[in-house]
């Protein structure tokens, strides 16, 4: 036992002491083999995104997107093959106003089509960027929306059907602020300073640096972990009160994050918007494409370090035993943050209240619908039926307030999400959902034998003949089929 113990804790000497000496390799240990990348470039500083305010034009604002190839460096000496959005891999973030009218020009230069999705705005049917707005190689195509959604984080991603998730795995997402122009709150706001975007992603790399998307059914999951582009990078964090934007942008996995030294942070935001109030948390379990804002206090905290991790382990029988994999096992590495000084206008005090949320009432809710998530041999199906695009699954009437209820029959929970509207989620297995699931959100987990409500407002946009999407958020699931289509009339 002893001398076990001995040789493991020398190992672990050892190879501390190889990752010291050069930021740049990582030995990880167990799960390479064949041609995966073994050493990877990380912990370099975090990426931020560059912001996109747009142009004003006649009284719009204009943004200029373009899906293009490029290039990164994340096995030392080798080149990787990425797309992005206006540059090598990821996109920019576009920063709107509530109530803007905006114009965005995508223009596809892949050299395949695909589309561009507007992943939890509330607009007409024929500008979200699904499955049937297809964008040809070469091609641009122009969204015109008004931004009617509160101040919160959404995203945007490519949603060609049965492509999904390769597209978004080589580098195409990009995140969207929405602020409130009318809002008096003193939150950390100055982006890439104390409000600061984080896109969380796993991937694997081959050895001569190519992506490698093995394109398992039951979900992709990667062995390295990137935030905003960059493999477990270092952010330098001033001595206050820090916003993070998280959006789980991975293709499959589930996160579980937390500080390493546990320290409690607060929730302040959902997918949609505000929470009512800050919700103080340790554990803060994301699924893929939610997004949560959350408030870290690290004031008086100078020369300190502190990981967030994810403390995967703990998430037990939310992964099932089908798709749990070795790093699900584990306490994963995201992000270390060291603290430095302040800047000279911190925000000291965390607010009481937030937002008002004008809660949807039971009683107003014309209609129950139910969807059953289930997989059936290597189907993955919602009521029994596969995606199909010339198939309209759901016909809600213009204005309705309706109760959707999803029950969850498989194996593995899925992240339940719908197009077009934000909705509150009325109970899980019967009870209130969590505090920091009381507020606007567009994916919900659904567990194992797990039965969610949520209630919605079909508002403003009708269109009888182009379909909004319902979907499993796991891209893998979305592709196979896990997703289907409703209209607004
Ligand atoms: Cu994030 Cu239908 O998508
Ligand atoms: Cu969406
Ligand atoms: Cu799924």
């Amino acid at each position: 036992m002893t001398n076990t113990y001995h040789i493991s804790r020398r190992k672990f000497l050892v190879l501390s002491a190889v990752s010291g000496l050069s930021l740049w390799g990582c030995k990880t240990l167990g799960l390479d083999k064949n041609s995966r990348a073994s050493n990877v470039i990380h912990s370099q500083p975090l990426p931020i995104p560059k912001l996109l305010t747009g142009k004003e034009i006649n009284g719009q604002r204009v943004y200029d997107l373009t899906m293009q190839q490029g290039s990164m460096v994340f096995v030392p000496g080798k080149k990787t093959m990425t797309w992005g959005y206006n540059g090598n891999i990821l996109g920019p973030t576009m920063l709107m106003n509530k109530g803007d009218d905006v114009v965005i020009n995508v223009t596809n230069k892949l050299g395949e089509p695909t589309t561009t999705h507007w992943h939890g705005l509330h607009l007409p049917a024929v500008m979200d960027g699904g499955p049937h707005q297809r964008i040809e190689n070469g091609d641009t195509w122009q969204a015109r929306f008004t931004i009617m959604n509160e101040a919160a984080t959404f995203w945007y991603h490519p949603h060609l059907m049965g492509k999904t998730a390769e597209h978004v795995y080589h580098g195409l997402a990009g995140l969207f602020i929405v602020k409130d122009p009318q809002s008096k709150l003193a939150l950390p706001d100055q982006y890439g300073i104390d409000d600061i975007p984080l896109i969380i992603q796993d991937k694997i790399f081959n050895a001569d640096g190519s992506i490698n998307y093995p394109g398992t059914r039951m979900g992709v999951k990667g062995d390295h972990f990137l935030v905003n582009g960059a493999i477990t990078p270092i952010f330098n964090a001033p001595a206050q009160f820090v916003r993070f934007r998280i959006l789980n942008g991975s293709n499959a996995r589930i996160y579980n994050f937390g500080f390493s030294d546990n320290r409690e942070f607060y929730q302040i935001g959902t997918d949609g918007g505000l929470l009512e109030k800050p919700v103080p948390l340790t554990r803060l379990i994301l699924s893929t494409g939610e997004r949560a804002e959350i408030l870290v206090d690290f004031k008086g905290q100078e020369n300190s370090h502190v990981r967030l991790v994810s403390y995967s382990k703990e998430l037990g029988k939310i992964n099932s035993m089908f798709t749990r994999d070795a790093l699900d096992k584990t306490t994963i590495d995201i992000l270390t943050i060291n603290v430095n000084s302040s800047t000279s206008n911190p925000i000291i005090a965390l607010p009481g209240t937030l937002a008002t949320i004008n809660r949807l009432n039971e009683s107003q809710a014309v209609k129950t619908r139910s969807f059953r998530l289930n997989m059936f041999l290597a189907s993955f199906l919602i009521n029994g039926k596969k995606m199909d695009m010339d198939r309209i699954d759901q016909t809600i009437n213009l204005n309705d307030i309706e109760i959707w209820k999803i029950k969850n029959n498989s194996s593995m929970a899925h992240p339940f999400h719908v197009h077009d509207i934000q909705f509150l989620i009325l109970t899980r297995n019967g009870s209130l959902p969590p505090e920091n699931e009381r507020g606007w959100k567009d994916v919900v987990l659904v567990k194992q034998n797990e039965t969610v409500r949520f209630i919605a407002h079909f508002g403003e946009f009708a269109d009888p003949d182009t379909p909004y999407m319902f979907h499993c958020h796991i891209l893998e699931h979305e592709d196979a089929g896990m997703m289907g289509q409703f209209v607004v009339v």
